[in-house]
């Protein structure tokens, strides 16, 4: 059954347990707070949470350092809570993903310790050394000018370890078959405490290589992602891998696998990245080729979209002039800026206005792809740049304009919640905008609606079509006999787009988000003045698209 693969037609909504909901009253957010917001979760419309790490962990790096993979942080309740949110997400049709962060642990991790004390530990194999320090000790760092180096010495041990992160988080030596088995325990272990899959991070780390530090290439061991994929699979049908892969377009074949065999999903940092230039620039042409250069996919894959996420914007695969004007028009601020390549802000606080925000909403939901949405940005919160690093972007959640936002009635929160400025909580929260038919959260609750009642994005074939300027962006996806033309025009004037739909009725568009019937010309062609900053969605044909739906398993799957 096609509906199987849920996540072709998904929304995703990704949170961090620290900063979301704080249920019992300790200053942290928590899996009882997250269950009490499942009803918000639920009538916002999303089909899938991300829940970012919560296992025990020392917390340095956002919970991205685990010391034991088997568990619950207790800040964030106990494992009998995690089954609970489980339960209930599961009840409302929620699914729930977690990330799964096997890259490195946290040098707390008593795997970590067992290595570093003992060379015959069984442990000491499960990560990298070397006893003298290696000539590419301060290279490829991932957070440059905050991380010093790749590999730092421990004094207990003796030797250098290999750190592709931070230096309290030693990667694991993914090429030892104990630890690979044991990443696959790790899997079956939360699938069967009921998660739907794992956002896999870091994955080009996980399948390198092991490094000497001569700087020699390491070989990519793709065939890792194939073995938990089928393990994965196997125990259970319908979950999903999606990775965290920031790899150029010629790459993305061997993560997916040729014959999708690979990770179900990747994030798509690479139209992320030129969005965000369109957003800047007006122009949508390197944007288009960016969706061209990775439109290639095996059937059962698919690309997972986002505006914003827990770190930095990473623009790193611009080129250095579209980086230039990215940062100069969204983080020209030395301050607003991170690791020489991205930009630690959140999305309202970089485009600033209305329009654009819902010019960028629009376009996450009509790309080819799942969308996957960063709480807080459905009711346009901003960032607190005061806080370190990308602490700047994981404030609590901004439900009222009450105590806390909010989000904990303790005396002492985890993190500040932003109460100044126009981002502050009195201007920016769940219940003013609940109770204002107007406000974002109620504008981004159609357009989920919207999205899910157009699942030819989601399963269907698409292509750009010419439009007569380069500031504006049409795709016409096809499925099923059906056939969905979505318009958006980056410019910050008016632009007339002038378009031909080739299908069957091709000529009438019946607009799904205002009363506009749009007609072709004797001409053929389409002609529709789009506001600065302007978007519309068409259904072709007209409104009998139920009737029209055609049976067809083009995709290799059945209906
Ligand atoms: C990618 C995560 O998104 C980031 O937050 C984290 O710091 C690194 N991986 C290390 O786990």
């Amino acid at each position: 059954m096609i509906e199987d693969l849920w996540y072709r037609n998904a929304v995703v909504y990704s949170l961090n347990l620290e900063t979301f909901m704080d249920g019992d009253g300790d200053g942290c957010g928590d899996f009882e707070g997250l269950i009490r917001r499942l009803d918000y979760l639920e009538s916002l419309g999303v089909d899938a949470v991300w829940v970012g790490p919560f296992q025990p962990s020392p917390n340095r790096d956002h919970g991205y350092d685990i010391r034991d993979f088997y568990g619950v942080d207790p800040r964030y309740g106990t494992p009998g809570d995690f089954v609970e949110f489980i339960s209930q997400a599961n009840s409302r049709g929620i699914r729930v993903l977690m990330d799964l962060v096997v890259n490195h642990t946290s040098d707390r991790h008593p795997w970590f310790q067992s290595a570093r004390r003992d060379p015959d530990s069984r442990y000491r194999d499960w990560y990298v050394w070397q006893k003298e320090r290696p000539k590419q000790w301060d290279e490829g760092m991932v957070f440059p000018g905050v991380q010093e180096a790749t590999w730092t010495k421990d004094e207990e041990a003796g030797a250098y370890y290999y750190h592709r992160f931070y230096d309290f988080q030693p990667d694991l030596n993914m090429d030892n078959p104990e630890v690979r088995t044991e990443v696959r325990r790790i899997m079956g272990y939360w699938l069967q405490m009921g998660v739907a899959g794992f956002r896999m991070d870091a994955v080009p780390f996980v399948i390198e290589g092991t490094h000497d530090g001569s700087g020699g290439e390491v070989p990519m061991h793709f065939e890792y992602l194939r073995q938990m994929r089928s393990f994965l699979q196997w125990r259970s049908a319908g979950a999903i891998l999606l990775g965290e892969a920031n790899v150029l377009p010629p790459e993305n074949a061997k993560y997916f696998g040729t014959s999708g065999d690979g990770i179900h999903m990747m994030f798509n940092f690479f139209v992320n990245q030129h969005l965000f230039y369109a957003l800047a620039s007006g122009d949508t042409r390197p944007l288009a080729q960016a969706l061209k250069a990775t439109r290639a996919l095996p059937p059962s894959a698919q690309w997972a979209h986002f505006l914003r996420n827990h770190d930095e914007l990473d623009l790193g695969r611009l080129t250095e002039e579209q980086r230039a004007l990215v940062f100069e028009r969204f983080g020209p601020e030395p301050g607003m800026q991170l690791y020489g390549r991205g930009i630690r802000r959140r999305l309202a606080g970089m485009l600033g206005d209305r329009a654009r925000l819902e010019l960028a909403y629009s376009l996450l939901f009509s790309l080819p792809g799942t969308p996957v949405l960063r709480y807080g940005d459905e009711i346009g919160m901003g960032e607190d740049l005061s806080q370190k690093e990308r602490e700047a972007v994981r404030t609590p959640m901004q439900w009222s304009r009450e105590r806390n936002a909010g989000f904990s009635a303790a005396d002492t929160i985890v993190k500040p919640v932003i109460e100044d400025g126009p981002f502050g909580c009195a201007h920016v929260n769940v219940e003013s905008q609940r109770r204002d038919p107007g406000s974002l959260l109620n504008w981004m609750v159609g357009m989920i609606r919207l999205r899910k009642e157009c699942p030819e994005i989601g399963w269907g074939s698409w292509r750009a079509l010419p439009a007569g300027s380069s500031s504006v962006l049409a795709l016409c996806y096809a499925w099923r006999g059906n056939d969905v033309v979505v318009l958006h025009n980056f410019a910050d004037r008016p632009v007339e787009a002038r378009f031909r739909v080739d299908a069957e009725g091709g000529e009438h568009l019946s607009s799904l988000l205002t009363e506009d019937e749009q007609h072709a010309g004797e001409d053929g062609l389409h002609r529709v003045m789009l506001p600065a900053y302007g978007y519309r969605w068409y259904r072709v044909g007209g409104f009998g698209y139920a009737l029209r739906a055609k049976r067809d398993s083009g995709a290799g799957v059945a209906w």
